[in-house]
């Protein structure tokens, strides 16, 4: 595998994704947080920063620990640092770099350049330059504005190479990047690019057969993607010893407890569906606060779960084990400038189970992305219908209700959710959308129905495109498919005589209206 440490670079996570689609294991581990390198570790990446070397409080490791040790790449403020350490130049200057330039200049050939050409297209992002690079190193190429735009260690100067870049290659508008890694990765660093789907499931299998023994585990699953992967391959794993509950909340949407029950069933899990409908409505009455909504409702999931798992434990003395569906980017420690963040919404993510129940956890996806989660649940034959899903937050409905959550609130949103949904399926635009949900708004206007006057709720049509949840655009949907949609929710659901589309993006919005 290769090494990433992080010096807070917002591309950090890019290259380790950029490395794993060569098929190489890669992981990512805070710039001072050097683990012991072991066999596995065929080479260390140092990432770029939002940190200039020339400031007094710019990020420090030893690169003792590394260099010489395994084959280094510097990218970036990686590259700098180690100009800066070893006795090269970096300064704050003039000709700084954002965006597109050339690798117009190519001084020698050399097996880290393989494939790529004079004038190729990189991305950089830098407002410091290397002057100088140290003494033992040797330049490999320039750009129109710098003369160091990659250099390497000359051969026999240490006993590993190491290779630093101004540009960043993660990046797609650097366009031979995949090149320059695979070239590191693969020729000089030496792995193998066996890491693939097929492959983790078959290590990951055997890891929690060894993990679990004989031991069984109880697991929550939502209906979502994660949840369900980590269930099928802890099924794979320990079959039947592995106990699924699933919890209805009554803010889920229209039919789903059934349709993810069945779904369960037909993938062979052994899961326990929970009907806490009027638990839930019971806990939330009269509250409308946000974030109060959101903590009533993780802890009424927890309540639920703890009663339930409680409930076997009694009947199944072997269960030792929470599952849970983690995946990498809830692990990554990351490196940030702004510090540790401000909770802008609490999520409910089944936090405070683990202390509650005594049991130890096992997460068998806490080294994945989102998209190699649905690549394995592909191997493991999950379902279309759930790998494909649109991301649902936690507390379902319950956030997508302003102000108090009532029984006939819900199965008004219900009725609008799925007039939706299963529009954007029959218009083929469901793919095309990151996630789309609908808004019941707590306020009233006057319409007109037949020959009545109205007085009744709106509805609000929420589409965004996106990576990552973290920032989103909405979604440009054709006018002739949203004026279907808006005409079918009020000529078919009671209680609401307004339509309108969000157009806001994310930031300064969020996804959510909660
Ligand atoms: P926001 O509203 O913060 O949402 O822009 C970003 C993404 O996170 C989802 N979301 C949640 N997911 N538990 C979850 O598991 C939660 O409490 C939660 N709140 C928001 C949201 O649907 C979007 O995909």
């Amino acid at each position: 595998k290769i090494l990433i440490l992080d010096f807070g670079s917002q591309y950090t996570q890019l290259i380790a994704r950029r490395i794993r689609e060569l098929n190489v294991y890669s992981e990512i581990v805070p710039f001072n947080k050097i683990p012991e390198l072991d066999d596995s570790i065929k080479g260390i990446i140092l990432s770029g920063s939002p940190f200039s070397v020339t400031d007094a409080n710019a990020l420090q490791t030893d690169l003792g620990q590394l260099i010489g040790k395994r084959p280094v790449l510097g990218i970036c403020y990686g590259a700098q640092y180690i100009a800066q350490q070893l006795g090269g130049k970096v300064e704050r200057s003039l000709k700084r770099e954002y965006g597109k330039a050339e690798l117009s200049r190519i001084y020698q050939e050399d097996p880290f350049l393989q494939g790529v050409p004079q004038g190729s297209q990189v991305w950089m992002s830098h407002g410091d330059t290397i002057m100088e690079i140290p003494e033992d190193f040797e330049l490999l190429a320039g750009t129109a504005h710098v003369d160091v735009a990659a250099y390497k260690s000359r051969e026999g100067a240490f006993d590993q190479p190491v290779y630093c870049i101004q540009f960043h290659p993660e990046v797609t508008h650097s366009l031979h990047g995949k090149e320059v890694l695979e070239n590191f990765v693969i020729g000089i660093a030496g792995c193998e690019g066996s890491w693939t789907p097929a492959a983790f499931v078959e290590e990951t299998v055997e890891e929690l057969k060894a993990q679990l023994g004989g031991d069984h585990v109880i697991m929550g699953l939502s209906g979502g993607v994660d949840s369900t992967v980590a269930a099928s391959l802890l099924h794979e794993a320990i079959g039947d010893n592995l106990i699924c509950i699933f919890v209805d909340n009554g803010l889920l949407r229209k039919d789903e407890f059934e349709e993810v029950l069945h779904s369960y069933k037909d993938m062979g899990l052994r899961v326990v569906g929970v009907d806490a409908k009027a638990q839930f409505y019971r806990e939330l009455a009269g509250i409308s606060d946000p974030e109060g909504k959101r903590k009533v409702i993780g802890r009424v999931f927890i309540e639920v779960f703890e009663q339930e798992a409680k409930k076997l434990e009694a009947e199944d003395r072997a269960i030792k084990w929470l599952g849970q569906g983690t995946i990498y980017p809830d692990v990554i420690e990351s490196v940030s400038v702004h510090g540790p963040s401000v909770t802008i919404k609490s999520h409910h993510n089944v936090g405070g189970l683990p202390e509650k129940l005594d049991l130890r956890i096992t997460e068998p996806l806490r080294m994945l992305f989102k998209d190699e989660v649905r690549k394995v649940g592909a191997e493991l034959n999950v379902p279309k219908n759930i790998l494909g899903r649109h991301p649902f937050p936690g507390p379902g409905l319950g956030i997508r209700i302003l102000g108090d959550i009532t029984p006939e609130k819900v199965a008004m949103l219900q009725e609008a959710d799925a007039i939706y949904i299963n529009n954007l399926r029959k218009f083929g635009l469901y793919d095309q959308v990151w996630q789309a949900g609908t808004i019941l708004l707590p306020v009233q206007s006057v319409g007109v129905m037949g020959d009545e006057r109205t007085y009744e709720k709106t509805v609000a049509l929420r589409a965004v495109d996106s990576r990552d949840g973290m920032t989103a655009e909405w979604s440009r949907l054709p006018h002739d498919f949203l004026a279907t949609v808006s005409s079918e929710i009020i000529n078919n659901v009671k209680g609401i005589n307004r339509v309108v589309y969000d157009i806001s993006t994310k930031p300064p919005s969020t996804i959510e209206w909660e």
